[in-house]
């Protein structure tokens, strides 16, 4: 079975600051992986580079077996086109901790508005699938909603069901729950709940350790741009192996 994601000695670096150190990992497809660590490991960092919104400096990243950003041929590696790499990028879902909608759009608009302007659905289309969405994630009722008008947990829930109008096959989340306030919190963790669910292969980067423990599959402690501890969350929770680790998760759980 082909990987969803498979990173070989994923390296990244800013400048003189190398962040990436030789990420090794594979996501398997439908599988909830979960990534902790703490600030400034890399694991935003990681996510961009999945999507090419950064490039790495060396190893492989594969998303569904295809090199991200390159074509190769016999052992040479070709830059993609601009054009090539948004292709490529419809297939993958992002969800940020922030949830940037569109401010002048309503909720219903927000989520039609890729699937016109990026794949040139008509709106009759894009209507039908937004109502879906919002019907999915609970929102029925706000679809005339300004953001402004919505809760924090609310305006992540269209960002989640924005992302889901792009039918990707890949979903990446980016502490969706940490800019909300605690009772904010479920109703979007039952909504990746329900994704996960349905078979949704998710990569989520979170300090919901209790969302780690019940839905994921498999969990990566990153430390300073490296994997430190991988496994299943209830081992790496449970029994962490390594001192990083356990200092880790004595100071979050
Ligand atoms: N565009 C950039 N230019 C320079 N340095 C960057 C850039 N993006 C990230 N960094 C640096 O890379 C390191 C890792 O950042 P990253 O955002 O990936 O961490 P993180 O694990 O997501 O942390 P957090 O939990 O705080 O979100 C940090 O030291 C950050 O300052
Ligand atoms: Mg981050």
């Amino acid at each position: 079975m082909t990987a969803m994601v498979k990173a070989e000695g994923v390296h990244k670096s800013f400048g003189p600051a190398h962040i990436l150190k030789g990420i090794d990992l594979e996501v398997a497809p439908r599988e909830v992986f979960c990534l902790i660590g703490p600030s400034g490991s890399g694991k935003s960092t990681f996510l961009r580079c999945i999507n090419h919104l950064e490039q790495i400096n060396a190893g492989r990243l594969y998303v569904d077996g295809d090199l991200v950003g390159y074509r190769q041929k016999g052992d040479k590696l070709y830059e993609l086109k601009d054009s090539e790499v948004a292709l490529k990028r419809r297939d993958i879902g992002m969800v940020f901790q922030r949830f940037n909608l569109f401010p002048h759009m309503t909720a219903i608009e927000n989520v039609m508005e890729a699937p016109i302007q990026v794949k040139g659905e008509t709106k009759a289309v894009a209507r039908a699938r937004a109502e879906r969405l919002l019907d999915r994630v609970g929102l029925s009722d706000k679809a005339k909603n300004y953001p402004s008008q919505l809760s924090g947990g609310q305006q992540q829930r269209v960002a989640i069901a924005r992302a889901l109008a792009m039918e990707p096959k890949l979903m990446l989340f980016d502490e969706p729950t940490s800019a909300l306030d605690p009772e904010l919190v479920g109703d979007v963790l039952d909504v990746m709940r329900g994704l996960a669910e349905e078979g949704m292969t998710m990569i989520v980067v979170t300090h919901e350790m209790g969302f780690a423990r019940e839905v994921g599959d498999a969990l990566v402690f990153m430390d300073d741009g490296v994997v430190v501890e991988s496994g299943h969350p209830r081992e790496v929770l449970g029994n962490p192996q390594h001192d990083r680790t356990k200092s880790f998760l004595s100071k979050v759980l």
